[in-house]
């Protein structure tokens, strides 16, 4: 009889057991569809279409031929960290200094670091409900207890201050916000976000901004929670290169935090990822500070596919969607002929093979809603609209039959 004693596996890794597999359960239907010959449309994803821009490959291939292949600092490389410290000393009035930056590989580890450094298990985290599904793995992997706080749907997905500062209790650890947002593309305004820092440093609670769509903006420029808040020592920053700059698979993102909490981020990093790559970063700082064009470029088009979907998404009976000031999103309501955004995702696969993501996996708010990616060009979202459209048509005839 053998006598090897069980082996197991952390709490850690089992709260991350079947993870999100439910919210990408139509995406993931849609790509076995498409394995097996279907005409499948994806409108799921928000990974950027375009490639990323050339001389930003450019730079890491130089890099490379450079030798920079090797080791770097935990913390960052320097050149990297004084660029973004640049772009934050620009767009806000507090100076910042690369030593309050930590680069970490995508903005997904920087959340997570940062919540493993503030947070022990079973610590309560308020978050704007709907939120960014990713963030589910993020507080699952560090053990935290979400207190979701409802957006307003009615005004276009806005933060409920008042509800905001009802969550924050005795047990709060940390706030977080998204501005602009995922999955609604809403933005924060300035003076909601001094008033959330100012309250949450009063309570002793941390409060992070998740800035990755910083700069896709269709109305008015971004201001970041380091630009409006008055004072820093409670605010932490993320941002990233996945979106603005059409990079998501170099894996680029990063921390801007007080200098209490740096070194911890830092020693985290040194643990976990050992630092980044020196090409890659080597290619992040240049495209920082080579952005103009390219960025720019990337969100006229995304603004272009904006008022496209908006308007043939609006033109269809039963459903309807608000123009999103940001981000790479369309919230579209199904209520007008679904029973739940799901029902409706599950219909479009079936019947018009559309993907499209249920809005239920993002919270409660959205339960009647689906999100459409505006990363895929306007031939591609046309015919996808045309086939809703048929669909759509269809039920109306059956009706008036
Ligand atoms: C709101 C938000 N935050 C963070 C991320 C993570 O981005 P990455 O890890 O690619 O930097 C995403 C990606 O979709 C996102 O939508």
């Amino acid at each position: 009889m053998s006598t090897q004693k069980p082996l197991s596996i952390s709490q850690l890794a089992h709260r991350l057991d079947g993870e999100a597999s439910e919210v990408w359960a139509v995406h993931d239907r849609a790509l076995d569809m498409q394995a097996n010959g279907e005409d499948v449309i994806l409108l799921c994803v928000g990974d950027p279409d375009f490639p990323t821009p050339e001389p930003i490959f450019y730079q890491a291939l130089a890099a490379m031929k450079r030798d920079r292949t090797h080791y770097s600092p935990a913390q960052g490389e320097l050149g990297l960290r004084e660029a973004v410290a640049e772009l934050e000393s620009k767009t806000s009035p507090h100076p910042c200094a690369a030593d309050d930056i930590v680069i970490f590989p995508g903005g997904t580890n920087a959340l997570y670091s940062v919540f493993s450094c503030i947070c022990d298990v079973g610590d309560e985290v308020v978050v704007p409900d709907p939120m960014y599904v990713g963030y589910c793995g993020v507080f699952d992997a560090v053990g935290v207890k979400t207190v979701p706080v409802a957006l307003r749907a009615d005004a276009n997905f806005a933060l409920d201050m008042d509800a905001m500062k009802a969550a924050i209790t005795d047990k709060t650890k940390a706030v977080i916000v998204n501005t602009p947002g995922n999955p609604c593309g809403n933005m924060i305004s300035a003076a909601e976000l001094a008033e959330l820092a100012a309250y949450t440093r009063e309570r002793g609670v941390w409060l992070i901004s998740d800035e990755v769509y910083s700069m896709i903006t269709f109305k008015q420029r971004h201001v970041s929670l380091r630009a409006a808040a008055e004072a820093l020592d409670n605010v932490i920053m993320v941002d990233g290169l996945s979106k603005s700059h059409a990079m998501s698979g170099w894996r680029v993102g990063w921390v801007v935090a007080p200098q209490s909490l740096v070194p911890h981020l830092t020693h985290l990093a040194g643990a976990s990822v050992f630092g980044c790559p020196q090409f890659i970063q080597d290619a992040a700082a240049f495209a920082l500070r080579h952005d103009d064009y390219y960025v720019a470029q990337m969100r006229d088009e995304y603004k272009k596919r904006r008022d496209f979907l908006v308007a043939r998404i609006n033109a269809m009976a039963g459903v309807s969607a608000e123009s999103p000031d940001a981000g790479m999103f369309v919230m579209m309501r199904t209520d007008g002929v679904a029973s739940s955004g799901q029902a409706f995702a599950e219909r479009l696969l079936d019947e018009a093979g559309v993907s499209v993501v249920p809005g239920a996996g993002f919270g409660d708010v959205t339960a009647n809603y689906v999100r459409i990616t505006l990363a895929q060009p306007v031939s591609v979202l046309t015919k996808a609209m045309d086939r809703m459209a048929n669909m759509l048509a269809e039920d109306a005839t059956r009706t008036a039959v």
